[in-house]
């Protein structure tokens, strides 16, 4: 027997960063939406726990316990008294690049998967408590749609939005190291009063209504400055999107992905397309927002 969940990749529509808390993570409004770049996670019973990944990413995923599928196992088995013996399969096609959370889907879905092949029938607050320890992005990637994560980023309020928005990705060479980009945030915020995060009201209003120029003048990312302070040529793929006909760019997350908001689903294309030709990115994804979170196929 097998399970298979579907899960989604997210952008930050709005990144709002606090100051360093002692236990060195930040406080976050983070408005996290989902977009319709799944990986599918299958897990099976075998005599041990054991990763296998397809996909064109594949050679980059971690196929030991550090990856988030695996802690995802080992976490709810150990919760249940009982050992976390599944084959894990993972079928990539979220971009391994940073910023859209894909290692973090991959954990929601193992976990979810796991629940469901081993009957356990834990509740949501079960699931998403267990989300929460695997990562503070985690927890978004079990529920999907669109949500506020305040905290550090893990404790969701779900968000209404009506209609749908386009993107495009581009998916950088290389990563971005998360602590550090938070490390470099910390550094160029030094001796600055930053203030609490707060989610924007302009932004929510523009999911509410589905108003994409609208939510064109709100994305905004805290965590900007310091990705490209790191790396300084996110800045022509920006560039590139915004010359292509975008009507807004932003790094992803902590990057190094970069995203960009287009008025339609045909300007998404002809945006992917340019960013291809212009040799800023080694790819550029289309997708849909919002997505559904971690269902069980
Ligand atoms: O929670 P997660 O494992 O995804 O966090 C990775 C790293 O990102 C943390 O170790 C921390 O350096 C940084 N982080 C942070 N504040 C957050 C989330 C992440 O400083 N709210």
């Amino acid at each position: 027997m097998s399970v298979t969940v579907r899960v989604p990749a997210k952008v930050n529509v709005q990144l709002a960063v606090g100051g360093a808390r002692p236990d060195g993570f930040h406080d976050l409004a983070n408005v996290f939406l989902a977009v319709s770049l799944y990986d599918e996670v299958t897990v099976s019973q075998a005599p041990s726990l054991t990763i296998t990944c397809e996909g064109p990413d594949a050679s980059q995923v971690p196929l030991d316990r550090t990856n988030l599928a695996a802690r995802a196992a080992e976490l709810l088995a150990a919760r249940h008294g009982i050992s976390p013996d599944v084959h894990i399969h993972i079928a990539k096609d979220i971009p391994v690049a940073g910023g859209m959370a894909g290692g973090s889907a991959d954990g929601a879905g193992a976990l979810l998967a796991c629940d469901a092949l081993w009957g356990l029938r834990s509740s949501r607050s079960e699931l998403l408590s267990i989300c929460a320890q695997l990562g503070s992005d985690v927890p978004f990637s079990l529920v999907g749609g669109a949500a506020l994560g305040t905290g550090r980023g893990e404790r969701l309020t779900e968000l209404e939005v009506d209609g749908g928005f386009h993107w495009v990705f581009a998916v950088a060479d290389g990563g971005l190291s998360t602590p550090a980009v938070y490390g470099e945030f910390d550094r160029l915020t030094e001796g600055v009063e930053v203030p609490a995060p707060a989610a924007s009201p302009a932004l929510l209003d523009a999911l509410r209504t589905g108003d994409a120029t609208a939510l064109a003048g709100a994305l905004v990312n805290d965590l900007q400055p310091a990705a490209l302070s790191l790396r300084p040529v996110l800045a022509d793929t920006l560039g590139a999107g915004m010359t292509a006909g975008a009507l807004a760019s932003l790094v992803s997350g902590s990057g190094p992905t970069t995203a960009f908001l287009t008025k339609d689903e045909e300007s998404a294309h002809s945006v992917a397309e340019a960013l291809h030709s212009s040799g800023t990115c080694r790819a550029a994804r289309v997708a849909a927002s919002p997505a559904a979170g971690a269902t069980v196929l």
